[in-house]
C-alpha cells in the first residue's frame, strides 16, 4: 500500500464479524480506524428486543443519530466503509453516517459481512447511497470469517484499492 496516501477505515459492527474484517483490512492498508457508534432507541443491539429493532430500523431505513467521530473523512485520501447486512440491507448505523459524510468522501470503498444472502444487493446500495463510484468492494461471510479463509479475500481486496490508486505520485506507471 503506497505510504502518501491517507485511508481511513470506518464500520459498524454488532456482534463482532464486521470488526474483525476492518481491523484486517486497516492494518493491511496502514489505515486509521473507527467504529461507528450510534444513539438509537434501539438500546443494545444484542438482545432479542435489539434485533428486531435493528431488522426494524433497516427495513424502514431510519437512521439513528450518530456520536461524534475522532476522524473526519474529508482529511482522507480514501475512506473503506463497512456493513454488516441486516435484512437485505445495510446496517441503519452505516446509513446514518453515509448520509451525513458523504460530500467530504473523497475516494470510497466498501466491504460488507453477511451469514446468508443479500450482500450483492447490499454492495450496489452503498453505491447508490453515496452516489460514487467505490474504488474496491468485498462481501466476506460469518463462515468464511470464522474459517480464516477471508484473509487471502482481504489481500485481493487490498491489491484492487492499490490498482485504484495508481502509482503513487511523481511517478509513471510501467
Ligand atoms: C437485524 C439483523 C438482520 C440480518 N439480516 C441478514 C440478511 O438479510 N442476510 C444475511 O446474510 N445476514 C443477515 N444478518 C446477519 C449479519 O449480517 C451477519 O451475522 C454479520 O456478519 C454480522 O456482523 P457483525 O458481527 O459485525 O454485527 C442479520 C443480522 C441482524 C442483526
Amino acid at each position: 500500500m503506497r505510504s502518501m496516501t491517507k485511508i481511513l477505515v470506518v464500520y459498524y459492527s454488532r456482534t463482532g464479524f464486521t470488526q474483525t474484517l476492518a481491523q484486517l483490512v486497516a492494518k493491511s492498508c496502514h489505515a486509521d480506524i473507527e467504529a461507528i457508534e450510534d444513539e438509537s432507541v434501539c438500546g443494545r443491539r444484542t438482545n432479542p428486543i435489539g434485533y428486531v429493532c435493528s431488522a426494524l430500523e433497516a427495513i424502514l431505513h431510519i437512521k439513528p443519530g450518530l456520536r461524534p467521530g475522532k476522524h473526519a473523512p474529508a482529511d482522507y485520501d480514501l475512506t473503506l466503509i463497512g456493513t454488516p447486512v441486516w435484512f437485505w440491507s445495510l446496517s441503519s448505523p452505516v446509513r446514518s453516517y453515509l448520509e451525513k459524510h458523504r460530500n467530504e468522501i473523497r475516494k470510497l470503498g466498501f466491504f460488507c459481512t453477511y451469514s446468508g444472502s443479500g450482500q450483492v444487493k447490499v454492495l450496489k446500495d452503498l453505491q447508490q447511497l453515496s452516489g460514487k463510484r467505490a474504488v474496491a468492494s468485498l462481501a466476506i461471510s460469518d463462515a468464511e470469517i470464522s474459517g480464516k479463509q477471508y484473509k487471502v479475500k482481504v489481500k485481493k481486496f487490498v491489491a484492487q484499492i492499490d490498482r485504484a490508486l495508481g502509482p503513487p505520485d511523481g511517478q509513471d506507471g510501467p
